[in-house]
This record gives structure tokens, sequence and C-alpha cells, in this order.
């Protein structure tokens, strides 16, 4: 083996195996082409072996070269395997690890529903039954069952949705006090919350809100039982045991005494001020005679919620509009409350 016969031959297997590497397809390709130059049966290892027949100077030339070659074919395949090894993964799924993955967003309750869920909690522990009642309502239910005769002036105080056959929707949560009255004899104690609707639309009104009625029917039920138990929820409910409560007179055909009951707060300007969140009183006689239930026995008193008024002294929201907008920018700040 000459030296200078070496040398082509080295540089022919170089220019071979650097134009097989490029163009392999594949790992395994790339690995037939390690075999088939650097392996024991290639032609560079039979080249190493036969430089034992040459002598001093020359062998340790031909080394070098050999060595040399040996390095570059080494670096191709690394540098190939580099490359394949990147696009195999993406090529084979389109599964790219590298890549940042997509957060998922998990949806939460709406504040409103928060709130109601919260109050109901504390009615529950007050031994309130919670009971629900049909949205769509006739207007015995709704208004002549509550003392509300068809020529009561009342009934221009609620701006209702009427629907066809004498149905509409119900003004207030107070008609499931009638539902449960006739159902069930006292003691009844229950809360109802859900949706009402009338006709009204503002800064401070929505056509639809929610209400929570509570009823409790039983003997010898007095107006202190009703103060009790309002302070007692709405101290609960604001985690406030200073809360200023105030009970003015107020009137509605189902009950009698009747009142409303506000609460102070201090609106974004620092001042005090009061927010009416409820209205209550002691069950009109009439409405227990219509439900069957002997007004000489029995007594009891009713209350209805507004939720909606409840979450904005909670939360310290002033425009109501903005819970039912569906603005994620202001719902997502409720997700963790
Ligand atoms: N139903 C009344 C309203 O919607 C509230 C209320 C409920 C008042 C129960 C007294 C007793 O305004």
């Amino acid at each position: 083996m000459s030296g200078k016969t070496l040398k082509s031959d080295l540089k022919k297997v170089l220019e071979d195996a650097s134009k097989l590497i490029k163009d392999a397809k594949d790992l395994s390709e790339l690995e037939l082409f390690r075999v088939k130059f650097l392996g024991k049966k290639s032609l560079l290892n039979s080249f190493m072996k036969s430089l034992s027949d040459l002598d001093g100077e020359q062998k340790a030339k031909a080394g070098k070269s050999l060595n040399i070659t040996k390095t570059k074919i080494n670096d191709l395949i690394s540098e190939k395997k580099k490359v394949l090894s990147n696009s195999d993964v993406k090529k084979d799924d389109g599964f790219d690890p590298s890549m940042p993955g997509k957060e998922s967003s998990i949806g939460s309750l709406h504040p409103i529903t928060k709130t109601m869920n919260y109050a109901i909690q504390i009615f529950e522990s007050l031994k309130f039954e919670c009971v629900e009642g049909p949205e769509i309502e006739d207007d015995f239910h709704n208004f002549t069952a509550l003392n509300i005769p068809d020529t009561h002036p009342a009934r221009a105080m609620h701006d209702t949705f009427y629907l066809a056959d004498n149905n509409l929707l119900r003004t207030h949560t107070s008609s499931v006090q009638v539902r449960i009255m006739d159902k069930e004899n006292p003691p009844i104690r229950i809360i109802a919350p859900g949706k009402v609707y009338r006709k009204d639309s503002d800064i401070t009104h929505t056509p639809m809100f929610h209400q929570i009625e509570g009823l409790y029917i039983d003997k010898d039920i007095s107006f202190s039982n009703l103060k009790s138990i309002i302070n007692i929820f709405l101290k609960s409910f604001f985690e406030e045991d200073e809360l200023k409560i105030r009970f003015r007179p107020s009137y509605f055909p189902f009950t009698e005494p009747s009142a409303e009951v506000d609460i102070e707060y201090i609106d974004s300007k620092g001042n005090k001020n009061w927010l009416e969140i409820l209205g209550c009183g002691m069950v009109h006689p009439n409405v227990l005679d219509m439900a069957n239930i002997d007004s000489s026995i029995y007594s009891g008193y009713a209350f209805g919620l507004g939720v909606e008024r409840l979450a904005m002294l909670k939360l310290g929201i002033t425009d109501l509009r903005l819970f039912y907008e569906n603005d994620l920018r202001f719902l997502k700040q409720f997700q963790r409350t």
C-alpha cells in the first residue's frame, strides 16, 4: 500500500461516506452507513490492519491519515444524527415535546350563584329547608293567593311580564310560599331561592334578578322572631358583628305589619349610606286562611331577600349590570371568592 494510493483511497472513502450520510433518510439507515464505513468489515478497518505491513515513518503517516478520515466520518455521522433525531419526533405524530403546554382555563360559578349558595348554607344551618317553585306562574299563586285581588292597586307595583293563558313570569319568590302552604301543614320553615322577573332596566334594576324567600309558620311566632333571624343571618353573611341594620315600616299586601330592611354601608366616596336589601313582615291572616291554615292558631313571618343587592355589598360592586354582561375580565375576579 503506497502513500499516494492510500491518500486517494481515503479521499474516495470520505467522499462516498459524506454523500451517503448526507442523504440518510432516517436513524436506522444512518446506522447502516456507520457500520459500512467504520465497522469491522469496513475499508478503513482493512487499511488499519494492513498498517502492520509498513515500516516506521510510512506507518506513522498512514496511521495519521486514517485517523483523520475516521474522525471526519464520525463527526459527519453525529451531526446527521442530531438533525434526524429532532425531525424524527416531529415527523412521527406531530408531537413536539419542546413546545410550551397550552393552559386550560377552568370555569367557575357566577358570583351571583356563589352569593346565593353562601346565603342558602347559612339558612340551612338555621334549620330552614330549601325548596323551589316554578318561574312560570299563574296569576293566582303570584297575586290572588297573596292577598292581591284582581283590582288591587298593588298589582301596578309589579311590572309584570304576562304570558298566554293567565300565566306570567313570577315577579317574586313569594309565590312559592303559597305552593308550600297548599302542600304542607305547619310547622313550615323554608327558604325558596330563585330567579324573578320584572319589566325594569337601569343601573340598579335588571329584568331578571334573584330573591331568596323565607317563610316560618308555627304557633306563637312573633315579629321579634323575624327580627332575630334577620339579624343573625345578616351578621353571619357579612361576617360583621357590628353591622348596622334598620327595620323601616313598609307595606306589602301579604304581610301585616310589614317592614323593609336596610343596612348601612360606606360608599366609594367614604360616605355612610343605607341600602334596602329585603322586604318582610308577619304573614297576613288572609293569606293563611286562603291556604287553609287556621290563622287563630298559627302565625308566621316571611321575608324576601334581594340576592344581587347582597352580592353588590359583599363584593363592593356599584353597577348591577356588570353581573350580566358576562365580561370575563369582571367575572374572573371572583373565581376564588
Ligand atoms: N315579595 C316582596 C318583594 O318582592 C318581598 C317580601 C317577601 C315582602 C316576603 C314581605 C314578605 O318585594
